[in-house]
């Protein structure tokens, strides 16, 4: 088979990583993958929303499948395109990515068929919003709607606080249209849980639990950002959470899906608070989280191409997914300024070298010159360890993360603590 991967972060090179070791799989394209992916993949110069540029190439080369990892693509209709044209797509088509497009769609959909989530309101007017800044107390959830890379969301802690942040995102347009609704929501405490589920529109399949740290700082301290790290298996998430996830949440937004006549095929992301009142669901994401992927992909002993094209195929129910019971650690490594400015062009030192067992360097914004890496976005390598514990792997991630070096590397020295 020949696989393109859309996309070009730390999530995709885990997917080309874990793609490259199918026996169905003789060539892997990249678009427009990154430093890290150049070594696995044919790394091709169309950018991930390029949606019809991607779909001729995907023709031309006689692609077989494409993986579409980032969400920005999939909200912008690249399943669709690909399905009209006959070409299997692994992600939902436009409308089913709603529900990370639009966190009002989503908090809506959850409402309506009963999903447990947060209390929220919907503004349009900032007057309006202003005015009800303060109905469910402080700290208090202020979010755009539309998609914002994972920094639209703001936790702000007194009146002060949330009024700025209203104003950051609908006078002074911070995330520019995806703030032209925003979302008052109450604030849960709780300890948060990412669970990827496959989803074939029939049969929605769980993956192994993770943990991911939003915040810039340790401590959870700073402003939201990508993900600066994560863990797999949650230990929070204990067998009692597990039967709460898949009865109270998973098997009601199948069935939700289902009478909404949303056709959902590929990864649904569930950003989960377990809180004193039970789990509530933070949010949805339409494709592998970023930098969940990096932690929960070494775990799995399938062959990924064969779950993705059972996805494609709607024959889920009729594999078998297993994983490593081993633990992961992940700690991203970002530019300094992240996730505001930052300088791209930074030499990466500590790269080459024979690789350590258990130890996998997940390239997210790099770029490779003549052999040498150079810093390419915010958050720069995903530094991932396996061990038989959360410690083990934990210390083996963090000497890694020791050995290499860029000017202003920045990362959180309390993952997986
Ligand atoms: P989201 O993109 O909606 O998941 O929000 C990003 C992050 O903000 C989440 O992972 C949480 O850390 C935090 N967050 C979002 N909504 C809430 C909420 N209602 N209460 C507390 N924290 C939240
Ligand atoms: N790690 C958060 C996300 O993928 O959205």
């Amino acid at each position: 088979m020949k696989v393109l991967v859309v996309g070009g972060g730390g999530r995709e090179h885990a997917l080309v990583w874990k793609i490259s070791q199918s026996p169905l799989v003789e060539k892997i394209y990249a678009a427009p993958g990154n430093g890290g992916i150049s070594g696995m993949a044919e790394c091709v110069e169309i950018g991930d929303t390029d949606v019809f540029g991607l779909a001729d190439f995907a023709q031309q080369k006689g692609i077989d499948l494409t993986v579409v990892g980032p969400e920005a693509p999939l909200v912008a209709g690249i399943a669709d395109e690909f399905n009209k044209r006959g070409l299997k797509v692994f992600g939902p088509g436009g409308r089913a990515a709603m529900l990370e497009g639009s966190k009002v769609f989503a908090k809506s959909f959850m409402k309506k068929h009963n999903i447990p989530t947060g209390d929220f309101r919907v503004f349009e007017d900032f007057e309006d919003a202003l005015e009800n800044i303060g109905i469910f107390g402080f700290p208090v959830v202020i979010k755009a709607d539309g998609l914002a890379a994972g920094k639209g969301v703001i936790i702000a802690k007194d009146r002060d606080e949330a009024e700025q942040g209203l104003r950051e995102i609908m006078v002074e347009r911070r995330f520019g249209s995806a703030g032209d609704k925003v979302l008052i929501e109450e604030f849960l405490e709780g300890t948060e849980m990412t669970m990827l589920c496959f989803v074939d529109g029939q049969t929605i399949v769980p993956m192994e639990s993770a943990r991911d740290y939003k915040r810039i700082f340790d401590d959870d301290k700073g402003p939201n950002t990508g993900g600066m790290g994560t863990f797999s298996p949650n230990d929070i998430y204990t067998p009692e959470i597990d039967r709460e996830f898949r009865e109270q949440i998973m098997a009601l937004v199948l069935d939700a899906m289902r009478k909404e006549g949303i056709d959902y095929r590929g990864v649904l992301y569930f950003g989960l608070m377990a809180t004193g009142d039970g789990i509530k669901v933070l949010e949805f994401n339409c494709r592998f989280g970023d930098p969940e992927t990096q932690v929960i992909l070494p775990r799995l002993k399938n062959d990924l191409v064969e779950v993705m094209n059972a996805v494609t195929e709607r024959t889920l129910k009729d594999i078998e997914i297993e994983w490593a019971s081993r633990a992961s650690v992940c700690v991203v490594m970002a530019s300094a300024g992240y996730p505001s400015d930052y300088k791209k062009g930074e030499i990466i030192q500590g790269l080459e070298g024979p690789q350590e067992e258990d130890v996998y360097v997940f390239h997210a914004g790099t770029k490779q010159d003549s052999g040498i890496f150079y810093t390419n976005g915010g958050r720069v390598l995903g530094v991932t360890a396996m061990g038989d514990s959360k410690q083990q792997a934990r210390e083996k991630a963090y000497g890694a993360v020791e050995r290499i070096q860029f000017k202003g590397a920045q990362y959180r020295k309390d993952i997986a603590g």
